[in-house]
């Protein structure tokens, strides 16, 4: 070949590469087919930290799988059972992740065997350092050892998480970078993202290969932070993150406002320090209603194994698990937003959209709103979904909302 076409056929080939790397940035979020199958709609599931903290076992995981199925929670969608910080043991002499022999005998994946056989999914935890946040081994620098290992065992999430690491998001990037690559490498795994929102994943986490991305530090059982508190998240103040961000969410790109708080009644685990009191099942409705408006990851944390019927019929709720599940995978945006009121709008793929009419304030009040001020001309019909009824048809809506409730209604246009 003379000199110049070899020269050209290297140009060409450096070209191809240079396009092959460059394609899936270009392309929006930079995510495959396979990428938005994996999470086409808000990851559901129950998850360890929240109730238990790092003081977890296989016993206790089982009969948490099982109480799942009982309740009807897996049927209602709730698929993924997520162990979170706290089931390291370190490393073997090949170094080899295990799971800490006294609190999981079996192995994980006997567990993942047993979740899988009540129609279950397994979640698993780790960290992009050396420790995890609790000071447990995790995966930095044995990306695609611990990547291999968590396939072979049969691991279907991967919660990742980010303390010890450095704080630029440069070195965020690319420490997700390597663990997404290898997990696409080993099988099919959900990558979550949990860096608190910090590096603004919102912008670069899809890129990475992230499937979901927290927004926020970790929820407290609170329904906001008191004045003067700096510490804590409460609900309030997770979504005032989170209802901004929705524009960047959607099929295989979620925000993640964090676990679901409902349930906890202020259990003394690590939800429940810096403020963390406990909520009433107003508040904890709201959660539900807020949290599946904005598309958010439904992931329960209370122990189902124990349930009181308000928090079966809040987290059970399969007509605003639709919403939050609809197809359409659009977050709703906040299209009223003062110091009493926040009003949520979420199109669903079948042309009905959801409203959320959240009161903020310390009364209950009466709200008068006509679906015009939401850029929803026409008539509605109108239906409670906490309610489970038709409430009316019509171009508005007056009623009463108490102190921190949030009403969810399906509009279906009529004109
Ligand atoms: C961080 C995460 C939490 C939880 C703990 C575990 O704080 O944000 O969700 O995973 O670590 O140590």
């Amino acid at each position: 070949m003379p000199p110049a076409a070899a020269f050209i056929g290297l140009l060409m080939i450096r070209i191809l590469l240079l396009i092959s790397i460059l394609l899936p940035a270009a392309s929006g979020f930079g995510q495959s087919k396979a990428d938005v199958e994996l999470a086409p709609t808000p990851p559901m599931g129950w998850m360890t930290w929240n109730y238990f903290g790092d003081n977890i076992n296989e016993q206790v995981l089982r009969e948490m799988a099982d109480a799942i199925v009982a309740s009807g929670m897996v049927n209602a969608g709730y698929r993924y059972l997520m162990i979170d910080d706290g089931w390291q043991g370190g490393r073997d002499n090949k170094n080899n992740i295990i799971p800490d022999p006294k609190k999981f005998p079996s192995g994980i994946k006997a567990l993942a065997d047993y979740v899988h056989s009540r129609g279950m999914k397994l979640g698993i935890y780790s960290d992009a350092a050396p420790l995890t946040c609790a000071g447990y081994t995790a995966s930095l620098n044995f990306e695609e050892q611990d990547a291999k290992t968590f396939a072979s065992w049969g691991v279907d999430y991967l919660k990742y998480d980010y303390c010890h690491a450095p704080k630029d998001a440069e070195s965020a990037k690319i420490r997700y970078r390597k663990m997404a690559d290898a997990l696409r490498r080993s099988g099919s795994i959900v990558f979550s993202v949990c860096e608190w929102g910090e590096r603004k994943p919102w912008l670069w986490a899809a890129n990475v290969g992230g499937h979901l991305w927290r927004t926020t530090f970790d929820v407290r059982d609170k329904w906001q932070r008191k004045s003067g508190e700096t510490d804590g998240e409460g609900l309030m103040d997770i979504l005032d993150v989170n209802a901004e961000l929705h524009q960047f969410s959607g099929p295989g790109r979620w925000n993640d406002p964090d676990m679901l708080i409902v349930g906890l009644y202020g259990k003394k685990g690590p939800s429940g320090d810096l403020g963390g009191v406990g909520c009433n099942d107003t508040e904890y409705q709201s959660n539900m209603s807020l949290w599946s408006i904005m598309a958010a990851p439904l992931i329960a944390t209370n122990d189902v194994r124990s349930m009181n019927r308000e928090t079966k019929r809040i987290l059970l709720n399969a007509e605003v698990i639709a919403v939050n599940q609809d197809a359409l995978g659009k977050q709703g945006e906040r299209k009223i937003k003062n110091d009493i009121w926040n009003v949520f709008v979420k199109p669903l793929a079948n042309g009905d959209v959801a409203v959320a009419i959240l009161n903020r304030s310390e009364s209950n009040r009466t709200f008068s709103l006509s679906w015009k001020e939401l850029g929803l001309a026409g008539s509605f019909e109108m239906r409670d979904l906490w309610e489970h009824k038709i409430i009316g048809r019509s171009e508005r809506w007056n009623g009463n909302v108490k102190s921190h409730e949030t009403k969810l209604f399906r509009l279906k246009r009529t004109k």
